[in-house]
């Protein structure tokens, strides 16, 4: 007889890579507050509550630049998720080159385990005459070599963009190596952090980060639709904004405001959003990032344990990063069944919700040797899974690998 489906109440969220649940305590709180209470506009409006609104936003850039280490919190841009701050940085910093240096070649380098987000921004300028390349990772583990980003740097070379955690295999690669030679060569260095913001300690300074884009609603355990861009001082000379519009200040001009951090920031604000993503932070500082990772460490090391035990029975993990080189996303394959087939069956057996496929990373697959079977199916963890989860995540595999080798046994015999 078939397992029977569990109900509602037992389902488990597993796909804290795609965006975080639940959020940190407090977060729909501090949102519907705002909604009910505030409401307005902030910079909108000489009144209490649009006021209040402004001082949420200044709040919450505030906390984030305590986070990063970031200089000041003018140097945090709100964006509409990660995507949107990458293409921010991607499309600005091209955009500046051809206004100041007509006709001048431009190279961007990035690396084969980066996301859509970077590659398809990439691929669309290619056809305006950008060239970009993506440096190679290794199979087994993901990582990428800095010696490479060394080689290809030359003086033609406008941007370095790199993923910080894969979302595909959780490796988290070396971008304080990178970032030294990146500012050796004095090229702008862009780091994609939606996978590791609140999962690792990040400090810009040290890694000699010149943009980094985050986004509020995944490892920050925010709202979604929040996002931002760091940018270092200094560097927005260097990224044209491309979009402008009203921003309530200096409203007398008919031109974009030239300052920090309405350079990039126009329309009315998610601030309902922003006002979740506030409190989240505030969590996050008040519990440490350093103590949210040590707490993801052990899943990570009861995972990759277990992971290995279920080798057996036909599961593949893509990519072998060490515990103290990944966060706690995992992407498995197995023999005989394909990724979609085991995250229905996972669902299914257990109300474990995972995500199959290729993950908006096919350059990542195809480095890993998963293209071809349709990617992996992708569990990930996140700051309120607990242990308990991870076993449960494991037994249900392994129940379904039993299954699935039975008719294997009997055919052979
Ligand atoms: C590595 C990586 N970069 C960028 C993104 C895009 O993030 P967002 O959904 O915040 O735009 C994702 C989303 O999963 C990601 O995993």
């Amino acid at each position: 007889m078939l397992p029977q489906a569990p109900d509602d109440t037992d389902r488990l969220y597993l796909d804290n890579a795609a965006t975080s649940f639940p959020k940190a305590p407090g977060v729909y709180e501090a949102m519907l507050d705002y909604g009910r209470r505030i409401g307005a506009s902030p910079g909108r409006g000489a009144y209490a509550e649009s006021r209040q609104g402004s001082a949420v936003i200044l709040r919450c850039r505030e906390r984030l630049a305590r986070l990063l280490d970031a200089e000041t919190p003018d140097r945090i841009v709100f964006t509409l998720n990660t995507t949107d701050a990458l293409n921010t940085a991607i499309q600005g910093l091209v955009a500046h080159h051809r206004r100041t240096r007509p006709g001048a070649p431009i190279r961007i380098i990035t690396s084969a385990m980066d996301h859509n987000s970077v590659l398809r921004p990439l691929n669309m300028l290619r056809r305006d005459g950008v060239s970009w390349c993506a440096l190679p990772a290794d199979p087994a583990t993901g990582l990428i070599d800095p010696a490479d980003f060394a080689r290809a740097i030359n003086p033609e070379t406008a941007l370095v963009a790199l993923v910080h955690a894969s979302n595909v295999t959780g490796c988290i690669q070396p971008i304080d190596h990178v970032g030294r030679l990146c500012r050796e060569q004095g090229v702008p260095f862009l780091v994609d952090a939606a996978q590791s913001l609140g999962h690792v300690p990040i400090n810009v300074r040290e890694c000699g980060i010149d943009l980094l884009a985050f986004p509020g609603h995944k490892g920050l355990l925010g709202p979604l639709g929040t996002g931002g861009l760091y940018i270092r001082p200094g560097v927005e000379g260097l990224i044209d904004p491309y979009r402008q519009g009203g921003t309530g200040s200096q409203s007398e001009q008919d031109t974009h405001p030239d300052v920090m951090p309405s350079r990039y920031e126009c329309g009315s604000h998610n601030t309902v959003g922003i006002a979740g993503l506030s409190r989240a932070v505030e969590w996050i500082l008040e519990h440490g990032v350093a103590s949210l990772r040590a707490h993801e460490t052990e899943l990570i090391n009861a995972m990759l344990a277990g992971l290995e035990g279920l080798a057996p029975l036909g599961y593949r993990l893509i990519g072998s990063a060490p515990s103290t080189c990944r966060v706690a996303t995992f992407s498995v394959t197995h023999d005989t069944i394909s990724p979609h087939e085991l995250a229905m069956e996972m669902e299914r057996r257990d109300g474990l919700l995972v995500r199959a496929g290729i993950h908006c990373a096919p350059r990542a697959h195809e480095t890993m040797g998963t293209i071809d079977r349709g990617g992996g199916a992708r569990i990930s963890f996140g700051a309120f899974n607990t242990l308990e989860h991870v076993h449960r995540t494991l037994a249900c595999l392994e129940a379904i690998g039993r299954d699935l080798a039975i008719p294997v046994r009997s055919a052979a015999r």
